[in-house]
């Protein structure tokens, strides 16, 4: 349908939907349910990539048995850096993994400082903790993700890498992050984990940063229950991201991308991914482009259906069209106008949430308090580990923005009624919410 006539047609249906959902009773009997995507779209060809291994009898991604070579994570690799427009990937185990093999990657360590925002999942943080480096955090703005205008405040000399985490499939607003790190000559890991897919400005999230992170765990676009994946385009940072994700080694189909190695051996650990979670992972990509069409469509259905309600504001999206779409978030005011929002959408059996997946870090008691897994850990000894404070203090600005917005999940696979029913609860939850 041209566009247009989409949008006419989508606020048509939303003010039917809205004028019914003025009568007594909710909008929905039952509760809409918030499913997490990729296991919805489990089917023969999960099952054909785990049967496969289990006939094979190939389960480990470097050893080949019987005559038969292990290919599926190899393979998930070349697919994985071809959608994403990097020229390398690197299969490991968890999304933190990823983030731990970045900073082994980029060298970073004791005396390092490492700049991500307050708002975000732990492992972005125990990740340059676990380094030996310091975390600092910077505030968010109502995009939920970093805002670049509070990042040259919290550079010192000993800066050297920032984190643009994207979260809640929106992506944070790279360009102004991407210049203060070439001004400073700071790097950039991009941590995808909640927006795999997802773009900005016409380029896959994850490309543009010296490194790109990913988690392929339960609640993620595309997942295998527990997974992660790194890419990069620069071949030195690669050699040591493979190399430390599996004990200093680097085997044949890293060396075949790499086409050379140029670096010795140094300690590292174990993050590898099995030949089973290579093979759901390859369906799922497979898959990929379809969910986030899918997700985009209803979330965008969901837009258009609450344009024209006064005075409502949204999360802010620096790309529209690059955001995954869901949750769908609307801005209050105050945190008590938000409280009776998620209330009065709970009513009508359509739940709403605040921000959600990740964690106000500095205010975590782990990290006000600097405890690491031993006292003497470097994190935090230093005399600038020392003097740092965190705390709410430390971030008042998102802890407001937090408390102010409440979303809906859009699923992929939700229908035209539950979009339809999204839309009548939003219309007739948010005035009445404002009124509080
Ligand atoms: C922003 C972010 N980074 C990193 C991770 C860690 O991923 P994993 O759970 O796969 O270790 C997550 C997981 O939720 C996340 O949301």
């Amino acid at each position: 349908m041209e566009r247009r006539k989409f949008v006419a047609a989508a606020a048509g249906a939303a003010t039917a939907a809205g004028q019914a959902a003025q009568g007594a009773g909710p909008v929905r009997e039952k509760p809409l349910r918030d499913e997490h995507w990729g296991p919805l779209y489990y089917d023969a060809a999960e099952k054909a990539q785990v049967d496969e291994v289990v006939d094979t009898g190939v389960p480990f991604r470097f050893t080949a048995r019987r005559g038969v070579a292990p290919v599926k994570v190899a393979t998930y690799e070349r697919e994985f850096a071809t959608k994403i427009g990097t020229r390398y990937a690197l299969a490991l185990s968890s999304g933190t993994a990823a983030l731990e093999c970045a900073m082994a990657a980029l060298g970073v360590g004791p005396g390092d400082e490492v700049i991500m925002p307050a708002w975000t999942w732990h492992s972005d943080c125990t990740a340059v903790v676990r380094a030996g480096a310091l975390p600092v955090f910077a505030e968010i703005d109502e995009s939920f993700n970093l805002d670049a205008k509070d990042i040259e405040a919290r550079i010192t000399p000993q800066t050297k890498v920032i984190i643009a985490v994207h979260l809640q499939g929106n992506p944070a607003d790279l360009d102004p992050i991407l210049e203060i790190a070439r001004k400073h000559k700071l790097r950039v890991i991009e941590d995808c984990s909640q927006a795999v897919g997802a773009s900005y400005k016409g380029k896959r999230l994850g490309s543009m940063g010296d490194i790109g992170t990913y988690s392929h765990q339960e609640s993620k676009t595309i997942t295998s229950g527990e997974g992660g994946m790194l890419v990069s385009s620069d071949a030195e940072l690669f050699e040591r991201a493979v190399r430390f994700h599996d004990v200093g080694n680097i085997f044949a189909p890293h060396k075949a991308m790499l086409g050379e190695t140029k670096l010795a051996p140094f300690v590292g650990t174990n993050f590898r991914m099995s030949e089973f979670a290579g093979g759901v992972m390859l369906a799922q990509l497979r898959k990929l482009d379809n969910i986030i069409a899918a997700a985009r469509t209803n979330a965008s259905r969901v837009y258009d259906g609450l344009r024209g309600i006064p005075d409502l504001k949204f999360r802010l999206r620096p790309d529209p069209l690059g955001d995954l779409g869901s949750p769908v978030f609307v801005r209050f005011d105050t945190k008590a106008q938000r409280e009776r929002f998620l209330e009065l959408m709970k009513a009508e059996n359509v739940p709403a949430n605040g921000p959600g997946g990740s964690v106000i870090l500095p205010i975590q008691s782990y990290i006000e308090n600097k405890i690491a897994a031993h006292p003497s850990w470097p994190a935090w000894t230093s005399a600038r580990g020392k003097a740092i404070r965190y705390g709410a203090a430390s971030c008042p600005r998102t802890i407001d923005i937090l408390s102010r917005f409440g979303g809906v999940p859009v699923g992929p696979k939700y229908t035209r009624q539950d979009v339809d029913d999204i839309i009548a609860a939003v219309r007739k939850a948010y005035p009445a919410a404002l009124r509080t």
